[in-house]
């Protein structure tokens, strides 16, 4: 077990900077997840440290020992960093039985015989395969080779485990259990762990905690919950499933409370946090945070309760999603179909929609817009908050 410093790790591929100045702590037995679009250096951040890939600026520690510093000229090949490694595709060897892919890295470092029977063994009923050993892996399903990779990363009970999207394979129910499996191995073992993945369900279920990355470099480093409930830029909100983002000014602070006032909008919105002062900001807000009231319902305290019109409606099973016009933007809104107070509001109708204070993130007006295609597909499929 050890801890990984990394300081100032830097990777280009001609003028494209795939990693760019990354400095990251990774603490002892923790489990550090790098989330992140496609193509914005998870991956080869992951090489870098396991020593597949010879970066062009920075250092790399583990344990105290630098493994990987480009100014003092140290470069730890991987087999001698004592890591194991799962990847996406198992990279099993398809002569070999599961036993036999599992005895591997024990073998090549001349553990004796009666020793790595009782390894293997042992790490096999970790992963639930000990009734498969003698099995080709050639005969095993995608998850079971999968649990063959993970176990033949363990078996030699490395003192970092990385993960390069180890169940991006398998079909969405099998995940699911991989993931549970992989959470309770980690934490039997305590060793510490790296996962790559771009998929926000699986970093937030596994993960102490999270680095999001874009275009080589690190946007963000939080708890799970940090980084869903308090993203620090547009990016990181957009990523993290936030549909509404509006402009709007400071125009009173009293302590870490702000009054914001809409473009175009008659009525002040209490929130809290954001870049100090007064002035431009833009705000984000979840659309499962919000409620729309029918506007008869119109509450006699009117702090954060805005009116407004739907004009579109659409039912997805179990939720319904409202695009309600207020002060001349239009927010997604999502609640549960049926409503549980028995409120119906259809297009056309006048409204009260409800921002509580707590649900909004306030954002840096000029931080950049993010591409649109951020947030991938498939990513939305299983988005936390969907339904
Ligand atoms: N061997 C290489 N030669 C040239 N460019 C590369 C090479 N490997 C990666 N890149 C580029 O570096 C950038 C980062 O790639 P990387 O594989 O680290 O991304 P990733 O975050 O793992 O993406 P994905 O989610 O698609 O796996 C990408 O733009 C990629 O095209
Ligand atoms: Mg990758």
């Amino acid at each position: 077990m050890a801890g990984i410093e990394i300081d100032g790790l830097g990777k280009r591929y001609g003028a494209l900077a795939a990693v760019d100045d990354v400095s990251l702590s990774v603490r002892e037995g923790e489990f550090l997840t790098l989330l992140g679009p496609s193509g914005c250096g998870k991956t080869t951040t992951l090489r870098c440290l396991a020593g597949l890939e010879k970066p062009d600026a920075g250092e790399i520690t583990i344990g105290g020992d630098a493994v990987t510093s480009v100014p003092e000229q140290i470069f730890v090949p991987p087999e001698k960093r004592d890591m194991g490694m799962v990847f996406q595709s198992y990279a099993l060897w398809p002569q070999m039985d599961v036993f036999q892919n599992v005895a591997y890295p024990l073998r090549r470092r001349r553990v004796r015989r009666p020793e790595v029977q009782r390894r293997v063994g042992q790490t096999l009923e970790l992963v639930g395969l000990a009734a498969l050993a003698d099995r080709p892996v050639t005969r095993l399903s995608g998850g079971q080779q999968q649990r063959v990779a993970l176990a033949r990363a363990l078996v030699s009970r490395p003192r970092v485990v990385l993960y390069d999207e180890p169940l991006s394979n398998l079909d969405a129910k099998l995940r699911a259990t991989m993931r549970v499996g992989i959470r309770d191995f980690q934490r039997e073992l305590g060793t510490t762990a790296v996962y790559v993945t771009h998929d926000q369900v699986e970093a937030m279920s596994l993960s102490d905690r999270i680095v999001l990355m874009k275009d080589g470099r690190v946007q963000q480093v939080g708890t799970p919950r940090d980084i869903y409930e308090r993203p620090r830029n547009w990016f990181v909100a957009d990523f993290v499933g936030y549909e509404n983002f509006f402009d709007a000014d400071i125009v009173e602070r009293a302590g870490d409370r702000a009054i914001a006032r809409l473009d175009g909008g008659e009525v002040a919105l209490q929130c809290f946090g954001g870049p100090a002062g007064r002035g431009r900001v833009r705000l984000c807000v979840r659309s499962t945070a919000l409620s729309v009231l029918p506007a008869e319902e119109r509450p006699g305290d009117r702090t954060n309760t805005i009116s407004g019109r739907v004009r579109d409606s659409m039912y997805l099973g179990g939720q319904i999603e409202h695009l309600v016009e207020v002060a001349g933007t239009v927010l997604r809104v999502r609640g549960a179909d049926p409503d549980p107070a028995g409120r119906t509001v259809s297009p056309g109708d006048a409204v009260e929609l409800r921002i509580p204070a707590e649900s909004i993130v306030v954002l840096d007006a000029d931080d950049e817009a993010p591409e649109p295609t951020t947030r991938g597909k498939q990513d939305n499929l299983d988005r936390v908050g969907s339904p």
